[in-house]
């Protein structure tokens, strides 16, 4: 199945595209985002079109003299736009992987197909999820499980993990999907048992809650007055985050720091806002329509987040 983009129209509505603004797709993959920018840019318009996995961008590159790729991780953009701070008009993040990642068995982030315990968004990396899981202890695999899946049985499935890697029995995604399905109980019929750890082992090996933190302050800096951010988001570590990062740029904590120490949280906030170099407005949150999610189940747990630099 091909990748369908999410909030398409939503997100692109929301970075208010001017014929000859300067964009940044930070997470291009199969180029759906990108293409609706570009259809509203002028001749001088510019797309910087960023992605970590080279075959997605060989896979979908647009040939367009208006978008430059970029093949490197989001959390680099400073290095690599460094002449660019101040000056971008958008940037949009779409976080997570796409259709055309989860859907090749080989890549190994799919508990419905067989294929190598994989998971490497950026195959420059020489850490595969089995080798990951491999050298890290039961504990650790049992805080990975918890704190990135919010599985409930992250220690039974930790144990069971060692266990057969132990016994040299833990090779593919098969085995791995299939080990934690006999150890939980299966309480939800629309959830597969594997998708919390599969979730979990893949957001830890790619490290995307760093990248994310590192890439907010990023983008503020790179981002002209008025510059919008944009960001899609698919689960509530990452959404939590994004929420978090907008409210303490932005004016949300009005109000006098007068009462005695310790601070309330509400005033360390206002205190962060005050002291911040770059400010946000929060513009919205949009959520995918029931007609979205119908069409396209990726979508259920999408939230766009939108905050303008002022
Ligand atoms: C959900 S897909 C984007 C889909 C795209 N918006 C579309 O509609 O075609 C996310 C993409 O971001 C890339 N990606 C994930 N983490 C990244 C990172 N830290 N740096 C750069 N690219 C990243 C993935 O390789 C994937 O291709």
């Amino acid at each position: 199945m091909n990748h369908i983009p999410v909030l398409l129209k939503e997100s692109v509505h929301s970075l208010n595209i001017k014929k000859n603004g300067i964009y940044i797709d930070a997470t291009y993959g199969c180029g759906g985002h990108t293409k609706l920018i570009l259809s509203k840019l002028g001749n001088y318009g510019r797309i910087y079109a960023i992605d970590c996995d080279i075959k997605t961008i060989l896979k979908y590159k647009i040939m367009d003299n208006r978008i430059i790729y970029i093949h490197n991780k989001f959390s680099n953009l400073k290095l690599i736009l460094n002449k660019m701070i101040g000056k971008i008009d958008g940037i949009f993040f779409d976080l997570g992987i796409s259709s055309f990642q989860l859907n090749n068995p080989k890549r190994g982030f799919s508990y419905m197909s067989n294929g190598p315990l994989d998971m490497r968004i950026n195959q420059n990396n020489k850490i595969t999820a089995l080798n990951l899981l491999k050298n890290i202890s039961e504990k650790k695999i049992s805080e990975i499980l918890k704190n990135y899946g919010e599985e409930r049985y992250h220690k039974k499935i930790a144990y069971n993990i060692k266990k057969y890697i132990l016994k040299n029995k833990l090779h593919n995604t098969y085995d791995l999907s299939n080990l934690i399905c006999s150890t939980i109980i299966k309480n939800n019929k629309f959830k597969h048992p594997a998708k919390r750890s599969f979730q979990a082992i893949r957001i830890f090996l790619n490290k995307e809650i760093e990248e994310l933190k590192k890439v907010l302050n990023i983008s503020l800096e790179l981002l002209k007055k008025n510059g919008i951010i944009s960001i899609i988001s698919f689960h509530s570590i990452e959404d939590r985050i994004i929420k978090n990062f907008m409210k303490k740029h932005s004016p949300y904590y009005k109000g006098n720091i007068n009462s005695k120490l310790p601070l309330t949280e509400k005033e360390i906030n206002y205190l962060y806002y005050k002291n911040n170099k770059f400010k946000l407005k929060i513009i919205n949150r949009v959520f995918p329509s029931k007609n979205e999610i119908f069409k396209n189940p990726r979508a259920r747990s999408a939230i766009l987040r939108i905050a303008k630099k002022i």
